[in-house]
Parts: C-alpha cells; sequence; structure tokens
C-alpha cells in the first residue's frame, strides 16, 4: 500500500480566493486541507463571500490578514492584491460563483480575487460552485471555457449531488481535496516564488490576554536630538512607531506604561504616563530618575529601550545661532551608554564590574533594540555587553523593516537560547510576541523570587508581589 501524501505543499504560498457562493462556508476546511500539505495559505473574500464566511474564522486560520478591499492597503501600506499576485505559487479560486466567473472571463477586476488573478503570473485553479442549471448556461459555460482554454486556468469541475436550493444537479463545489490535488499539480515543478517572508503578505497579529496586569513597563520610543546650536540638532531615522507600538501592547495587556518618547513621530498612547525628552542627556535624567535609587526595591518590571540614542554628540553646543561661514567643523563626543548603565544599577555593580553596591530587586528585565545594517554580528556582544534579556536586532537595509515602515523582520538574541529570527510581521505583532517573551520571563522571575524565599524561610513563603504592591 502507498503511503498518503504528505507535505506536497512545504514551503509553498497558496492564495485562496473566495466568492460569494454557499460553499463558502467550506473555505476554512479547505484552508486546513492546504495548511496539511505544508502551505502557507492567504485568504482573500470578495464582498458577498464575506456574507457567508466570517474574515476573523480564516484570519484565526491562516494567521494572514485578510483582503477584502481592491481599493484597501494591507496594515503595511503595501497593495494587497499585487502582493498577494506576486508572491502566490498558486492561486486557487474556491468557490467560484458564476458571477465571479463572468467577471474573470471579462477581466473586470472589481474584487480583490479577480484583481489578484490578473496580477499575477502564477497558475490558477478554479473550482465553480453554483445552481445546475446557472452552470449548465451558455454564458457560464463560454466563461469557464474562456478560462480554461484562453487563459490557462485549471478547472477543477463541480459535482452532482444536492444543492442550496433543494434541487439535484451537477454544480456542487468539488470535493475539497480533488481541489488540493489540483493546487498540488499546478504547483508541481515550480521553484517556489517568494521564498522571503518579506515578500509575502504580513501575518495577522492574535489578540492577547491582561497577562501584564499589575506590571509596570518603562519603555523608551524615538530618536534623540542633540543640540548644534540652539536651532540645529542631530538626530536620526526613527520614528518612534515600534517603541509606540510595545507601550499600546503592554497597555491592551493590562500594564501600567511610562513611555519616554524622545521624537517621535506618531500619536501617542494617552493611557500611558507620557514624559518627553530630547537629548541623549535628557533621556538619561529621566530614566535614571523613574529607576529610582540603588537599594530601593524595583519601581518598574521591564525596561524596553526602544528609543535610537544618538552615539556621539556635539561636545560644546554653541550658546547662540552659527552664523553661515566658510566651513564648520563640529567636535562630536561619545555619549555615555544608559542601558549599560542601567543594567549596573539594577545588577548593582560598579563601574568596574565590582559588587559592592545592592542590586534592584526584583530583578528588571532588560530589553534592547539594535538597528543594525548589513549583518547582525555584532548583535551578540551587545546583548552581553548591556547585560540584556533579550536584545531585539534588526537590519535596517532589508524592505519593510526598520526607520518610519509599519513591518519589522527581527531576530532575538537572549543569553540563554540560539537567535531567534522571526518573519516580516507589523510592528504591533513584534511588540507583542516580544511581551509574550517578557511576560513569561517575569513570571519566571517571581517563581524563582518565590522558591528562593521558601527555602530561605523554610516554611510557606507569601504569594509573589507585584512592582506595584512593593511601592505602596
Ligand atoms: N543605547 C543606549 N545608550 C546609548 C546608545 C544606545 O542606551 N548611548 C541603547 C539603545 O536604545 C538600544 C541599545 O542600546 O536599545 C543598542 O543600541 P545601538 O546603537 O545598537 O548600540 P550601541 O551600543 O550604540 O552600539 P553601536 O552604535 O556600536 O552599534
Amino acid at each position: 500500500m502507498s503511503e498518503p501524501p504528505a507535505g506536497r505543499l512545504v514551503g509553498r504560498l497558496v492564495v485562496l480566493g473566495v466568492s460569494g457562493s454557499i460553499a463558502a462556508y467550506k473555505a476554512p476546511d479547505l484552508v486546513r486541507l492546504l495548511q496539511a500539505e505544508g502551505a502557507e495559505v492567504v485568504a482573500l473574500l470578495t464582498p458577498s463571500a464575506e456574507r457567508f464566511v466570517a474574515r476573523l474564522a480564516l484570519e484565526a486560520l491562516t494567521r494572514h490578514v485578510v483582503d477584502g478591499d481592491v481599493l484597501g492597503l494591507l496594515p503595511d501600506g503595501r497593495i494587497g492584491h499585487i502582493v498577494a499576485a506576486d508572491s502566490a505559487d498558486v492561486v486557487v479560486v474556491a468557490p467560484a460563483t458564476a458571477h465571479w466567473l463572468a467577471s474573470m472571463a471579462n477581466g473586470l477586476a472589481g474584487d480583490v480575487v479577480t484583481a489578484t488573478c490578473l496580477a499575477t503570473s502564477a497558475p490558477v485553479v478554479v473550482a465553480p460552485a453554483m445552481d445546475g442549471e446557472m452552470y449548465a448556461h451558455p454564458a457560464t459555460m463560454a466563461n469557464v471555457a474562456r478560462l480554461r482554454d484562453g487563459f490557462g486556468y485549471r478547472i477543477v469541475e463541480p459535482e452532482r449531488g444536492p444543492l442550496a436550493s433543494g434541487q439535484s444537479g451537477l454544480g456542487r463545489l468539488a470535493a475539497l481535496p480533488s481541489i488540493v490535488d489540483a493546487v498540488v499539480a499546478a504547483a508541481a515543478g515550480a521553484p517556489i516564488r517568494a521564498a522571503d517572508p518579506a515578500a509575502r503578505p504580513p501575518l495577522a497579529g492574535l489578540p492577547r490576554e491582561a497577562d501584564l496586569t499589575g506590571r509596570h513597563l518603562v519603555v523608551t520610543a524615538g530618536g534623540t536630538a542633540e543640540p548644534i546650536d540652539p536651532v540645529r540638532i542631530i538626530t536620526n531615522r526613527s520614528s518612534g512607531r515600534m517603541g509606540v507600538a510595545v507601550a499600546e501592547a503592554a497597555l491592551d495587556r493590562g500594564a501600567r506604561v511610562t513611555l519616554i518618547a524622545a521624537g517621535v513621530a506618531v500619536p501617542l498612547p494617552d493611557r500611558a504616563t507620557v514624559i518627553r525628552t530630547e537629548s541623549t542627556a535628557d533621556l538619561r535624567a529621566t530614566l535614571l530618575a523613574a529607576i529610582g535609587d540603588r537599594g530601593e526595591p524595583a519601581r518598574f518590571d521591564a525596561l524596553v529601550m526602544a528609543a535610537a540614542v544618538s552615539d556621539f554628540r556635539p561636545a560644546r553646543p554653541a550658546p547662540s545661532k552659527l552664523a553661515r561661514g566658510e566651513r564648520l567643523t563640529i567636535e562630536l563626543e561619545p555619549t555615555p551608554d544608559i542601558l549599560a548603565e542601567v543594567h549596573r544599577i539594577v545588577a548593582g555593580l560598579d563601574v568596574d564590574g565590582g559588587t559592592t553596591r545592592s542590586a534592584v530587586l526584583p530583578r528588571p528585565i532588560l530589553v534592547g533594540f539594535a538597528a543594525e545594517t548589513g549583518s547582525l554580528d555584532r548583535a551578540a556582544a551587545k546583548l552581553a555587553r548591556k547585560g540584556l534579556d533579550f536584545l531585539v536586532a534588526n537590519d535596517v537595509a532589508e524592505p519593510g523593516s526598520g526607520f518610519g515602515t509599519a513591518t519589522n523582520q527581527v531576530t532575538i538574541f537572549r543569553p540563554d537560547a540560539p537567535p531567534d529570527p522571526w518573519p516580516l510581521l507589523p510592528k504591533r505583532e513584534v511588540a507583542d510576541r516580544l511581551l509574550d517573551l517578557v511576560a513569561r520571563r517575569l513570571d519566571e522571575r517571581d517563581a524563582a523570587d518565590q522558591t528562593g524565599r521558601t527555602a530561605a524561610m523554610g516554611a510557606a513563603a507569601p504569594a509573589a508581589r507585584r512592582t506595584e504592591e512593593i511601592e505602596r
């Protein structure tokens, strides 16, 4: 007996277009079968399909944003049907209604599914489903023939059986395994068109629980500005979007958030305590004040240092506006490494690494960001140098990743595991996945503290207290 076929679509991106037939209710099952073959699936809905199948069901199953608006843009600003068309290994339209077949046969790009088919050079598989008389009509027959013979689309013929009208006839959507087989056959032999996740449609974020309730997070965001004179500054291209996304995600998960904002080009969440800063010196002073003094209990549970901090600043900013001249040479001096300093404070270390001071307890989790260009080779050393729990590194030279974009492709560095490259994701999803790690690490910290206390007391320890309770 031969083995059942498995993984025939591994690495493939299958774009599933759904149009408005009652058989649209089978789309989630078709997604599952395609995924069982190893495919990444992206679903597109025509407006009438949205009345038969819930967008949320398809988003939850595919973990991709479901595009249903031919004129709309994806959350990351790209044109959905073009991204789908360019990255699909196969486009499969199931079910295809009589109306959809007619639109397609005439090249009418009025919905995302026809628009994607028109824009793609991938093979297209079409599985019609409708009432028997509608399917038998010469108009429909001519449209199907045009798709098959004129456009080279693979038609998965409907089956005979009971129809939604109560009648029986030729019009039922083909059995889902035969649609999957047609997709496999269409993809066979061709190289994967867009293996890079950055080229594929973005993943959708999934809502998280309020797992940071009672936690206090300090988040820094945006680019610092170093004065040259009272008018001019040296700054960088940071928009602050990533830090603001972390702050918003943390608020949505129940955390209290102090957002220390340098130059930020996006709206700030009003539920956060916002402190505005400009220069690295301001940011450092604000952050150190928020952390509190050595030896005090921790005032925060985690620091997410997403601010793009200047590494150099004018050594002597001019007290008045510099006048035009032949040439201007500005001497720059290095700024202090704020994150490394915060690490020393919380770990109770001296500048030379000695341990004469008391640590901040419970130990706050420290997260840094590193924007690199070309390679992430320096990230592991940065993680160690700054004593971080997590370093979120990205190559800002990569498309869709970096300053001002809505998406980011990051790699997570941590002391206890190998680097973990994440796919291209909306910044909000990067923020949520990062907070998944932070929340877990905080729970581990509290569990370890409690075990330590239990061992020290030789009896039941009090329940782990969260920072806010300690502050009271
Ligand atoms: N950072 C900081 N203080 C600085 C510079 C950076 O706290 N003076 C923080 C950033 O906010 C970021 C992390 O350190 O979270 C990494 O920043 P990055 O500029 O990549 O690291 P540097 O130590 O400045 O190393 P380099 O510039 O050589 O890449």
